[in-house]
């Protein structure tokens, strides 16, 4: 039976598509078909825009603050009035804090929670019905390795993580054999501005074999995704930290990880 929705155009909407990890899923969805690019600031996406354009790419956008409430509704009234249907959905947009729990700003710690859970849950709840009912498309949920772990000063942050975790195995397995792709991406520390902005610009980056590049983030994410992989982990160390997260006792494990996140907010 013919649906009012087989006459949209499948899209793949990619959210935080302004910056880092994002931008790069951005570009490699775009060489398979329509991309619609969210984010708050206009002009990081409206520069993205115009170069999958000028690549042959076909991509519009949308700014809009993902904490905010109604968001996804906002979201799911443009698409209907762009003619276009959610096809894959990368839960990407994100941020996170460093320092103690009790002193960072309450309302930013749950503006955190709001983006980082709430509206990717929301998104996904919004648009995997319908991919069921059609039996194709997939969700690509960025988590982190701090998902694997408490985060000791950092802690809402590695909280949210945790919740993409568990969300996305859920889901995954609720949907097995239905034609349905969700997978998990979890990066360990990328080159992006993620950590500057998390640490108020304390930390504008950090060198060591642990960081990779967000393009090659992006591109074994995206390998992953499109091959129906439950989880991708980009990088040998970061293999290794999600084995010694599965392996260390975890008082131990936090020890390490208030070590390492107190290093981040001191020169
Ligand atoms: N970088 C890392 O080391 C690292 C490691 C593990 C996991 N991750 C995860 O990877 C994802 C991307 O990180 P990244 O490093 O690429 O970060 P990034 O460079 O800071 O980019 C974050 C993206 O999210 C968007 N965003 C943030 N708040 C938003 C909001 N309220 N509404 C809509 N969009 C919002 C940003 O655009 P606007 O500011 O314009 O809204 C930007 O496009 C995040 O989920 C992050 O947790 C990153």
């Amino acid at each position: 039976m013919a649906s009012v929705h087989d006459d949209l155009r499948p899209v793949t909407v990619v959210t935080g598509a302004s910056l880092g990890i994002g931008r790069e899923l951005a570009l490699l969805a775009a060489r398979r078909g329509e991309v619609l690019l969210v984010a708050r600031g206009h002009d990081g996406l409206s520069r993205l825009a115009d170069e999958i354009s000028a690549q042959g790419g076909r991509a519009s956008i949308i700014a809009l603050d993902l904490a905010q409430p109604g968001a996804t509704d906002h979201l799911l009234s443009v698409l209907a009035a762009r003619g276009l249907r959610c096809h894959q959905l990368v839960n990407n947009a994100g941020f996170g804090f460093v320092g103690p729990a009790a002193t960072l700003d309450r309302g930013g710690q749950l503006a955190c929670i709001d983006v980082n859970v709430r509206a990717l849950t929301d998104l996904t709840l919004a648009v995997l019905p319908a991919m069921i009912r059609r039996a194709d498309g997939g969700v690509l949920n960025v988590g982190s390795v701090a998902g694997f772990m408490a985060g000791p000063h950092s802690a809402v942050y590695y909280a949210t993580k945790a919740f993409v975790h568990s969300f996305t195995e859920a889901i995954r397995a609720e949907t097995a054999g239905s034609g349905v792709r969700v997978t998990l991406l979890c990066p360990g520390p990328v080159n992006t501005g993620f950590l500057a902005r998390a640490t108020g610009g304390v930390r504008q980056s950090e060198a060591s074999l642990f960081h990779l590049p967000a393009a090659a983030v992006a591109k074994a994410a995206w390998h992953g995704f499109i091959r129906g992989q439950d989880r991708v982990v980009p990088g040998w160390p970061n293999r290794i930290v999600q084995l010694a997260a599965w392996l260390l006792p975890r008082r131990a494990l936090s020890a390490l990880v208030l070590q390492r996140q107190r290093g981040r907010t001191t020169l």
